[in-house]
């Protein structure tokens, strides 16, 4: 059986001292559940977020880093930084950073390879558009985006990847996948690892469902067998409802 990982991305949202509040309002609220809970919070929260979570079984991730170790790369952070704060895990590849920040398949690679050799979990975001979704390409965009993403990473390593599958149209939009179409696409993401790697990979990777995930829908969709968690954006930052969705598992 795989733990369930329900993951809060903030994005570009609350300030340092409002990091502590709403991860001190998580801590009074969380069910002590049998999953892993992490919150991803901007870079300049970190800090205080590992603070606040010490002790407790909420972990703490970045939404991003830097693919170089050090170096003249004005305004970017790397994976030493972020282990040195505390930081366990990352977000790497999100749909926003592919879309603003010209992110593509290769430094999403690089990124990911990066994260590995750190020790830091890297959380790698997938999903198709609207239009590619129209145009009958969804497997064909995540399977490369998939295939890209773990190229030169061993067998022991993509084990330890958390892959977010977020169709793009379903993010802070309200519509969400239906949970059978966000199943088919996980068991389709899980169908790829099994081609790159082997069946023990593909069933040991955890595959969380990110897109208008809320209180009111994550059981259903939690409740699919491909689907492992959830990554949440807007819902994360309103302690009930993400406590909700941390006992919906
Ligand atoms: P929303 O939950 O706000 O749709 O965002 C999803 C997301 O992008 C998480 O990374």
């Amino acid at each position: 059986m795989r733990k369930k990982i329900i993951a809060g991305n903030w994005k570009m949202n609350k300030t340092p001292s409002e990091t502590i509040g709403l991860i001190n309002e998580i801590k009074e609220k969380n069910p002590a559940p049998d999953c892993d809970v992490v919150v991803c919070t901007p870079f300049v929260c970190l800090s205080n977020a590992v603070e606040t979570a010490k002790g407790t079984n909420i972990k703490v991730g970045a939404q991003n880093l830097y693919f170089e170790d050090k170096g003249a790369y004005t305004g970017e952070v790397s994976a030493d930084m972020l282990k040195d704060l505390g930081v366990e895990y990352v977000i790497i590849g999100h749909s926003e950073r592919r879309q603003y920040f010209n992110e593509t398949d290769i430094t999403v690679n690089k990124k990911v390879i990066k994260a590995l050799e750190k020790d830091l979990l890297p959380i790698l975001c997938v999903g198709e558009t609207l239009t590619d979704r129209e145009q009958g390409v969804t497997d064909d965009v995540i399977r490369r985006q998939t295939k890209i993403a773990f190229l030169n990473v061993s067998k022991e390593d993509a084990k330890k990847v958390i892959i977010a599958y977020e169709p793009v149209w379903a993010i802070g939009t309200g519509k969400t996948a239906t949970p059978e179409q966000a199943n088919e696409v996980c068991a389709m993401i899980r169908d790829c690892i099994e081609t790159l790697y082997d069946k023990d990979t593909a069933d040991a990777l955890r595959i969380q469902y990110g897109g208008s995930m809320n209180a009111g829908n994550a059981k259903e969709l939690l409740s699919k067998p491909d689907i492992d968690g959830g990554l949440i954006g807007g819902a994360a930052l309103k302690s009930d409802d993400f406590t909700t969705i941390i006992k919906s598992c």
